[in-house]
């Protein structure tokens, strides 16, 4: 039985319903059009003296993408709840609504559509992406809207999104955490890639595990892919994506042992980029207590089929008064901190801030 098939069997176990095999969701490609593109400009080289750099000091920022493949499972509540639940800690906090195809993170915050959006500064309409952030009224909270421009923002390059990485890692702030919506795109698995830390939200369905699944699995294959710049090995891993390859190559596992055949050195530098990815994961609207497990289940079968490990962050059950809040048009955190959910999301602000590691690099503008 392939991992998948392993997998199927253990969702369909974990919630007791029935299999569904068409989730609507459909894994990104690996490649993108400026990655593929035949005819890169090539630029004229001048005899300009090389100067020294001075290196800039590590960023103390955090950015924490918060996605989870499946829609409405929580993603923006989930962000949006962390993100004045770290405020109220005395952290700096900035959410950002990088969801470019649905932004609605300013709703959970109960904020009226904002005239400055992500789009303006993607369009450069704004020179700074200081321009586009906005008080939320909460106090150490602000705000980057979603764009609204889909073609604009929808679309990005690899080197666009790297930009965008790049200025929202300069904003002066302790967090910065990233809702980068539904879906296994291209776009939304690159921001998940390119932030320090990712974060999985999976609520208890077979769909909504069956997409993280394959989130994570896409993302690993994409993270490998991007650290190979040409040769036989980048070639291995784009026949890997293809499930029914004729050379057998299944797994991850599979994968890493395919190309340490071609290229030693290309396979040991790849297995050390797959032990560095390690998404979090939290599971989301729980109803019975019998799901409380299925965090554990998921990184052992993580582990197991994609040799990877994911940390199973907390659980959050599904709680009225989210709905209460939504009604009213307020920030569930703000109005209901108390509640079952509201004091467990509490608990994931506690574990993220105890989790922190000190510095991260600055990712490269790519422009
Ligand atoms: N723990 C919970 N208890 C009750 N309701 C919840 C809970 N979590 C989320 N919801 C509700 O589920 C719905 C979807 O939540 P949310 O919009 O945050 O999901 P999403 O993953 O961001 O969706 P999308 O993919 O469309 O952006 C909302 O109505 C939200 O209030
Ligand atoms: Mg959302």
């Amino acid at each position: 039985m392939d991992s998948d098939s392993k997998l199927r069997v253990f969702s369909t176990a974990t919630s007791g319903s029935t299999w569904s095999r068409s989730t609507g969701v459909e894994p990104a490609p690996l490649t993108d059009s400026y990655v593929n593109s035949p005819t890169q400009p090539i630029q004229a080289v001048s005899p300009v003296r090389k100067t020294k750099r001075l290196a800039k000091p590590p960023r103390l920022n955090r950015i924490v993408a918060v996605g989870g493949g499946k829609g409405g499972v929580g993603k923006s509540l989930v962000t949006s709840s962390l993100g004045i639940s770290l405020a109220k800690r005395g952290k700096r906090v900035v959410v950002v609504d990088a969801d470019l195809g649905g932004a609605n993170l300013h709703t959970c915050l109960g904020l009226t559509s904002p005239t400055r959006t992500l789009s303006d500064f993607i369009a450069r309409r704004v020179s700074s992406i200081e321009d586009v952030l906005l008080e939320t009224g909460v106090p150490n909270l602000r705000l980057i809207s979603g764009a609204h421009d889909h073609l604009t923002a929808s679309n990005l390059k690899y080197f666009q999104k790297k930009r965008l990485l790049s200025k929202i890692s300069e904003i002066d702030a302790d967090y910065i955490l990233l809702d980068i919506g539904a879906g296994i795109t291209l776009n939304i698995i690159d921001f998940f890639l390119l932030a320090d830390e990712g974060l999985l939200v999976v609520v208890p369905e077979p769909s909504s595990i069956e997409n993280a699944y394959r989130f994570v699995k896409t993302s690993l294959y994409r993270l490998l892919w991007r650290a190979l710049k040409t040769g036989p090995a980048r070639g291995v891993v784009e026949h890997a994506m293809d499930q029914k390859n004729a050379e057998g190559i299944r797994t991850p596992f599979d994968l890493l042992e395919a190309i340490e055949r071609v290229d030693a050195p290309t396979g040991q530098m790849l297995k050390e980029k797959a032990r560095g990815f390690r998404p979090r994961l939290l599971i989301n609207q729980l109803r019975f207590p019998e799901d409380e497990g299925l965090g554990r289940s998921m990184a052992t079968v993580c582990r197991r089929h994609l040799g990877i490990d994911i940390d199973a962050i907390g659980s959050v059950s599904f709680d009225e008064s989210v709905w209460k809040a939504n009604r009213k048009r307020r920030p569930f955190m703000l109005d209901y901190p108390e509640s079952t959910a509201g004091a467990a999301l509490g608990d994931v602000a506690d574990s993220l801030i105890f989790s922190h590691r000190g510095s991260y690099p600055r990712p490269a503008s790519g422009v």
